[in-house]
């Protein structure tokens, strides 16, 4: 099965909804990454994304939906969550909610846990395709489990091609990184640092999110270390070169690439996964990349930095 690029013009998007109405599997852009798309009611569909992945059936995948009204057809809405989706949805935030026992969606989704995970995306791609699908749509990043996920099309056919049957080409993704996931079942708490800062959330809140506990697998079932490897080794905070590596750099540094070279966080952000890819096809031996500010996107930037550094299984 070769993959269908497909043109984010109304053919394509018509092209699109169509593919997942039949239970097919079409990736399509984001503001944080591209994802792996599914109609989420369909046991066959979701199957599929885990398959296509190599993802094990234990971790769940987020929901993506139009809207908040959409959302709450699916989850247990509450007064947080109200106040965070009116002040960052649509957009890179992830909330993680009761499953309503009537949602209807294949168990695969939630790995049978009693919580959902729903997102409404900002990218008018995505908008696009939610409204003309008309459902609700797992979608996984789109990259072979374990690996860096893909800001491009072309990231998506270089690891899925041949197990999906199309992309939706929307050009480079904005944010770059994977949405923040606030679990909000219990007492607010940041599940996984992301394209939203968590300094924003909080001020939102006017309260401190909880801090996930990595030694808890069960609240965020994905967060293991050893993930968003790049093919070569990774060592971070670099501030001098070692034989056989290259520099990913950030700031005024001489280096192989640069994540951005005026110290901008958000372009970092949104190079993020390009300029692991490209360092991975440059063939460096090991990639040393600079010291990131640990502030605002600075802080999921290295965390997924230290994932990818973290030992391989
Ligand atoms: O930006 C994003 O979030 C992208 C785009 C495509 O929306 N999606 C994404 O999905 O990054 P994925 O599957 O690569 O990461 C979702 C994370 C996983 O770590 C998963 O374990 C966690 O969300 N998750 C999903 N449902 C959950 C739940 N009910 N409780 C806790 N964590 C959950
Ligand atoms: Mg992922």
């Amino acid at each position: 099965m070769k993959i269908e690029i497909l043109p984010s013009d109304p053919d394509g998007l018509a092209r699109a909804a169509t593919l997942l109405s039949e239970g097919a599997l079409v990736a399509f852009p984001t503001e944080t990454v591209y994802g792996l798309g599914g109609d989420a009611r369909n046991d066959r569909a979701v199957a599929g994304i885990f398959d296509a992945k190599g993802r094990p059936q234990f971790n769940p995948l987020i929901v993506h939906v139009d809207c908040v009204e959409t959302a709450k057809r699916y989850v247990t809405w509450n007064d947080t969550a109200d106040r965070l989706a009116s002040a960052f949805w649509p957009g890179p935030l992830t909330l993680v909610l009761p499953l309503r026992p009537d949602a209807g969606l294949s168990p695969l989704v939630t790995a049978e846990l009693p919580t959902l995970a729903v997102r409404v995306p900002a990218h008018p791609v995505a908008r696009a395709l939610l409204a003309q699908f008309d459902g609700p749509v797992a979608a996984p990043s789109a990259n072979p489990s374990g690996r860096i996920s893909p800001t491009s099309a072309a990231h998506v056919s270089a690891g899925l091609s041949g197990r999906i049957a199309a992309v939706v080409d929307g050009g480079a993704c904005e944010v770059g990184l994977e949405s923040t996931i606030v679990g909000l079942a219990d007492a607010p708490t940041l599940l996984r640092p992301g394209g939203l800062p968590q300094e924003a959330l909080e001020a939102a809140l006017g309260a401190p999110l909880a801090l996930h506990a990595s030694g808890d697998p069960l609240s965020a079932p994905g967060q293991m270390t050893s993930h968003y490897a790049p093919g070569a080794p990774v060592r971070l905070n670099a501030t001098d070169l070692r034989p056989g590596e290259k520099l990913l750099g950030f700031g005024k540094v001489d280096a192989e690439l640069n994540l951005s070279p005026a110290g901008d966080l958000t372009e970092a952000a949104a190079n993020l996964f390009h300029h692991l890819h490209a360092m991975d096809a440059l063939g460096a031996e090991t990639i040393a990349v600079s010291p990131i500010p640990d502030h605002g996107l600075g802080r999921a930037i290295n965390d997924r930095l230290r994932r990818a550094a973290a030992p391989r299984p």
